[in-house]
C-alpha cells in the first residue's frame, strides 16, 4: 500500500488551493467540517439535528487514523467545500454494523460526505472533488469506495417540492446502488418539528475503483 501520497497542497484555477490532509493534519478543519455537516444534513433527507458533541466520535476517529483523509478547497480564507473519508476496516465503533456485513471490509474506503458552499454549486466542483477523492483512495491502496444514503418515503412531508435527488449522479459516476440496507440512529427531525432518536434506514452504495486510471495528479492537472 502506498503510504505517502505525492499530492498535498496544490493550486487550481481561480486562486483555489486544494489541500489533501490525513489523520492529525485534519485537526484544524474537523470542527468546521462538523459544523457544515450539522447545517447541511439538517435538511431532507437526513433530517439530522446534529451537535458538535454528536460529531465528536467521527472527528476523533479521523484524527487518530493516519489513513483518514480530508480534501478541502479554499480561496483566500474562504472554504469552498470539502470531502472526508475513512477506511472501514480500521474504524473502531462507528459503522461497526456495516463492517460486520462486508466480508472484505478492509478493501473498502468510506466516503463520509462531500459538501460544497452554496455559492459555488453547479460548477462541477463536486465532480472534480469526487474524482480527486477516488484518486487519493486508490493511491492509498483501497479497492472500493462506499457510502450510505438515507432512505425516505417518496411522500415524506418534509421532502421539498424541488428536491435534488442525487441518486442519478452517483449512478452516472458508476456507483452501484446495492440492496444492502442498514439502520443507524441519530437525532431525527420529525414532520411536526420534534426531534427524536430514530433508527434511519440507509442504503449502501459502492464503486470498484481498481480499473480507474485516474490518479489524483491527473485530476489536478486536468483542472489546471
Ligand atoms: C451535492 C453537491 C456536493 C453537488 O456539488 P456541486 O459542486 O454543485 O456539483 P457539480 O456541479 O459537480 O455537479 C454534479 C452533478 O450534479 C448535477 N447537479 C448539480 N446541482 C444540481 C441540482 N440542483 N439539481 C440537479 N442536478 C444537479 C450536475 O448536473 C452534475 O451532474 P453530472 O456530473 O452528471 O453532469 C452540493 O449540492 C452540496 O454540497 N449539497 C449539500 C450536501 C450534500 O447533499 N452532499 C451529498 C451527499 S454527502
Amino acid at each position: 500500500m502506498l503510504r505517502n501520497l505525492a499530492v498535498k497542497e496544490l493550486h487550481w484555477p481561480e486562486d483555489i488551493t486544494i489541500k489533501i490532509l490525513r489523520g492529525q493534519e485534519m485537526a484544524p478543519y474537523l470542527e468546521i467540517a462538523a459544523q457544515w455537516r450539522i447545517q447541511e444534513f439538517k435538511g431532507f433527507p437526513y433530517l439530522y439535528e446534529g451537535s458538535l458533541e454528536y460529531e465528536a466520535m467521527y472527528m476523533h476517529e479521523c484524527e487518530k487514523n493516519p489513513e483518514a483523509i480530508l480534501i478541502v478547497g479554499e480561496r483566500n480564507d474562504e472554504i469552498l467545500g470539502f470531502t472526508t473519508g475513512i477506511p472501514i476496516g480500521t474504524m473502531s465503533d462507528h459503522l461497526q454494523s456495516l463492517r460486520d456485513k462486508l466480508p472484505n471490509a478492509h478493501e473498502y474506503y468510506y466516503l463520509a460526505e462531500c459538501i460544497f458552499s452554496p455559492t459555488v454549486r453547479g460548477r462541477g466542483f463536486a465532480q472534480k472533488g469526487i474524482k480527486l477523492f477516488e484518486g487519493v483512495v486508490k493511491e492509498l491502496g483501497y479497492k472500493k469506495i462506499c457510502f450510505l444514503t438515507v432512505i425516505r418515503d417518496e411522500n415524506h412531508p418534509l421532502r421539498p417540492k424541488r428536491y435534488f435527488d442525487k441518486d442519478p449522479i452517483w449512478k452516472r459516476w458508476n456507483y452501484q446502488k446495492t440492496d444492502l440496507i442498514l439502520e443507524f440512529p441519530w437525532p431525527t427531525i420529525q414532520a411536526d418539528g420534534s426531534v427524536i432518536d430514530f433508527l434511519n434506514p440507509m442504503r449502501f452504495w459502492e464503486k470498484d475503483i481498481r480499473s480507474d486510471t485516474e490518479t489524483s495528479q491527473k485530476v489536478l492537472d486536468a483542472a489546471a
